[in-house]
């Protein structure tokens, strides 16, 4: 079929499976083109489809050898209709991965409930014996608890007062002023539930307790924090206090893992655009001009260039790795730059429907959008017949 995009507000409702391939391979030629990292090298990544995630999985098997199983949630293709990218995504790594002679399996499901968590570590036992890295990157406006049975809908709003400021509209690059009512005690506790880090530390227990962590075994979880701008939306709204929760939840972790000599981290990393960024309120005007001022410094990453650096300067120096005064590595050291956030405090005064196509990163923005979905990617013939019918090869 010929596939297009068909976009509806935040997503987009079709995928290209030779964009997002193309995608996939663009990654994996950076990775191999700054060379080999000694890093893991038997590797679960919880979310591995799409972002952070899929760079983590990436960044793994090409710059370190690694063994990895992905878990993710994600729609395969029926007759007519795309999967979602996170399905091609996955099947474009694997059939990289296995060319290279890697072992790449995948598990598609929901990563909340005992059921996966079960299938993952099944796998594990079965081929790996082992992991020694665990990548924890879950972007998700749903839970449900597997111990209660409850549903929970996380909620992007700020805490005690309402918000009022400027925001995007990357479609149609529309300058407006949105207002949003503070949330609720129960808002705050389900975006807890939610993002926080309760199902990270029911991993790291359940794979502890079945044997199938390594000796000093690293897990990694990811987040955000970001300036003062946006801080009432975001590390200062709901979502900040699941963040909050999350890298508390590190600190658990690693004491549970004394034993092993194990450690969990939290990575700080950059805004970017990814499906899960692109929900959030206020943050796609951020993020157009912050891709503006990093991009004239010589100092724009994506979700690879960052995970890349991670692994290369943070995680696997041979030394322990840096960390900021609340425990957490960060990655996000050259978004935060003072000279970068004055700029971008600077611009975001002046940024008008009319201003901000020249002020911000507006088309950066929107490629980055539609190259999620595998559009508007270069090397790709969009007017080609494709096979929507695409299948991960190694999906347990
Ligand atoms: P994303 O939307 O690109 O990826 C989310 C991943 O989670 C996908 O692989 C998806 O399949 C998987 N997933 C979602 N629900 C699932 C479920 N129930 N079961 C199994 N898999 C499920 O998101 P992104 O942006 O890469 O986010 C990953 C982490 O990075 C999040 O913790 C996010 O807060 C954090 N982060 C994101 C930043 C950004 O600007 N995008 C900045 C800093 C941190």
């Amino acid at each position: 079929m010929i596939i297009e995009p068909r976009m509806r507000g935040f997503i987009c409702l079709t995928a290209h499976p030779k964009g997002c391939e193309q995608n996939v391979i663009n990654q994996i030629n950076y990775v191999k083109s700054k060379g080999a990292i000694n890093g893991p090298k038997k590797v679960l990544v919880i979310g591995a489809s799409t972002g952070f995630g899929l760079a983590s999985r990436i960044t793994s098997a090409f710059g370190s050898d690694a063994a990895t199983i992905g878990v993710f949630f994600e729609k395969p293709a029926a007759e007519g209709k795309p999967a979602s990218p996170g399905f091609y995504n996955s099947a474009a790594f694997e059939k990289q991965a296995h060319a290279a002679g890697l072992y790449a399996k995948s598990i598609n499901g929901d990563a909340f409930s005992n059921e996966i968590k079960d299938k993952t570590i099944d796998l594990i036992k079965a081929d790996l014996g082992q992991v020694d890295l665990i990548i924890y990157s879950l972007a998700s406006p749903v839970r449900t608890n597997p111990n209660t049975g409850i549903t929970h809908k996380s909620v992007l709003k700020p805490i005690g007062q309402n918000f009022t400021n400027k925001t995007v509209d990357f479609h149609t690059g529309n300058v407006t002023t949105i207002s949003i009512d503070p949330c609720n005690e129960e808002d705050i506790e389900n975006t807890v539930a939610v993002m926080g880090g309760e199902d990270w530390a029911m991993w790291i227990e359940a794979m502890k307790k079945a044997g199938v962590l390594a000796p000093n075994a690293q897990t990694v979880a990811y987040s955000y924090i970001g300036p003062a701008l946006t801080e009432p939306v975001y590390r200062k709204g709901t979502i900040g206090r699941a963040k909050d929760h999350l890298e508390a939840t590190a600190f658990e972790i690693t004491k549970s893992l004394a034993d092993l000599n194990g450690k969990a981290f939290v990575s700080v990393n950059k805004a970017l655009v990814t499906q899960a960024s692109s929900a959030i309120p206020v943050i796609p005007l951020y993020i157009s001009l912050l891709y503006k001022v990093m991009k004239a410094e010589g100092i724009h990453e994506g979700c690879i260039e960052q995970i890349q650096r991670l692994f290369a300067e943070r995680l696997y120096t041979g030394a322990a790795a840096p960390i900021d005064e609340a425990g957490r590595i960060r990655i996000d050291d050259w978004e935060m730059r003072a000279d970068v956030q004055a700029k971008v405090a600077e611009l975001w005064e002046q940024a008008t429907t009319e201003s901000l196509p020249t002020l911000g990163d507006l088309a950066g923005y929107s490629d980055d959008f539609y190259n999620l979905f595998g559009f508007k990617v270069a090397g790709v013939n969009y007017t080609d017949d494709v096979n929507e019918m695409v299948e991960v090869p190694g999906l347990v």
